[in-house]
Parts: C-alpha cells; sequence; structure tokens
C-alpha cells in the first residue's frame, strides 16, 4: 500500500477536522468537539499558525483522475512549546489512524518524520497526553521508549475552562 506523508494545506482542514472528529470518537468525547472548518483554516494557515499537521495520504483505487482520487487516511496535529529546565519541546496533540490503515506502519513513519523535525529544531523531547483506558496506544508509545510521567513524576493535568477565566480576566476583555 502506497502512501505518502507530507505538510497540511488550507485544502486540508476538512479532511483534518474529521479526523479529529474519528479520533475524539474512538477516545468517546466526539461531543466535545466545537471546532470548525473555519477555525481550523484561520488558526493553522495564519501569519501566526497555532498548530502543523503531518497528513498521511493513499493513493484511491478506483479513479484514472489521480489526483482526485487522494484519500487522507491519518495525521498528527503538533505544535512547539518551552520547557523552562530543558528548553523547546514538540507537543503531540492529535495522532490518528484510520482503523482499516493501521498496522502498516503509517504511525510509525509519522513519529520518525516528526523525530526528524525535532531532531532539526534542536528539541529536548515531545510530550503528549494518553487518555489512562488508550491501553493500545500506551503500549505503542511505550514500546518507543515513553515515559508516563503522571506515574513516575507525579504531575496531573489541569485546565481553566472559559468560566474560570471570564471571572479571572478585566471586565473589559470579556
Ligand atoms: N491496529 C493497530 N495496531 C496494529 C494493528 C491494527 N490493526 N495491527 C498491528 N498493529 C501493531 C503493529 O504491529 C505495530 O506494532 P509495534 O508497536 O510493535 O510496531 C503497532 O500496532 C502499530 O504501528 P504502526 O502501523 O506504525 O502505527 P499505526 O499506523 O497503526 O498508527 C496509531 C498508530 C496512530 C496509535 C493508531 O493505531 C491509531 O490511530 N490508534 C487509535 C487512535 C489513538 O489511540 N491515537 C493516539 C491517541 S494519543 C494522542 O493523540 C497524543
Amino acid at each position: 500500500m502506497e502512501y505518502k506523508l507530507r505538510k497540511a494545506e488550507p485544502r486540508d482542514v476538512s479532511d483534518i477536522l474529521r479526523l479529529v472528529k474519528e479520533l475524539a470518537k474512538y477516545e468517546e468525547m466526539e461531543n466535545q468537539v466545537t471546532l470548525t472548518e473555519k477555525d481550523l483554516l484561520e488558526d493553522g494557515f495564519g501569519d501566526t499558525p497555532f498548530y502543523h499537521c503531518i497528513i498521511a495520504e493513499i493513493q484511491g483505487e478506483s479513479s484514472s483522475d489521480v489526483a482526485s482520487d487522494l484519500k487522507v487516511v491519518g495525521f498528527a496535529m503538533y505544535y512547539f512549546t518551552y520547557d523552562p529546565w530543558v528548553g523547546k519541546q514538540l507537543y503531540l496533540e492529535d495522532f490518528y489512524v484510520t482503523e482499516e490503515y493501521r498496522g502498516l506502519g503509517i504511525g510509525s513513519d509519522i513519529l520518525r518524520h516528526l523525530s526528524d523535525l525535532a531532531m532539526k529544531t534542536r528539541c529536548n523531547g515531545m510530550m503528549f497526553v494518553v487518555a489512562e483506558n488508550n491501553e493500545s496506544s500506551i503500549q505503542f508509545y511505550k514500546r518507543r521508549g515513553a515515559e508516563d510521567l503522571s506515574q513516575e513524576e507525579g504531575w496531573r493535568l489541569y485546565r481553566f475552562g472559559k468560566d474560570s477565566l471570564v471571572k479571572m480576566a478585566s471586565p473589559s476583555e470579556e
């Protein structure tokens, strides 16, 4: 099966949103996805991109029109963060391959691509969060050397939701 990895372009936002939703469904949290294609377009492809994506694309079998027969079957959404102890980090936000194309090496290839990028940009690590019931992915990451920081260092993930932010913000920012 032939596939290629490439950087996402503005025309990919509908496929990105489709895969974001598929992953959220896999994690049984699909109803929490409120993002739109417009948000993805503005946030990823404006003057200051807030995220980047690598897309895995296969050539379909049905059509003679090669360009129209490409299918996006996987992606990774990532951005750069900064750790005040060690410096630059890659943050892997979403990582997903459509079920029928799993186990073919696409995910490993995406991680190779991100590791190359991390080396080129002198990042010291790649952070990510995995749901604790996603045992198959936890094992996938652990086989590649990932450490469980919640268990080993006791970190817990917190968030200020929009309501809390509104309460803390200056009245004029509401
Ligand atoms: N499905 C999944 N894994 C399989 C399958 C299959 N049908 N068949 C075999 N495998 C094994 C492979 O042998 C391989 O084993 P290895 O770790 O010893 O190499 C591994 O599972 C899969 O390796 P790849 O083919 O390189 O990876 P894949 O293309 O399947 O992508 C991914 C990995 C992204 C985790 C994919 O399985 C997936 O989308 N899972 C569901 C969604 C998910 O959990 N995403 C990660 C959430 S965490 C986050 O987003 C930061």
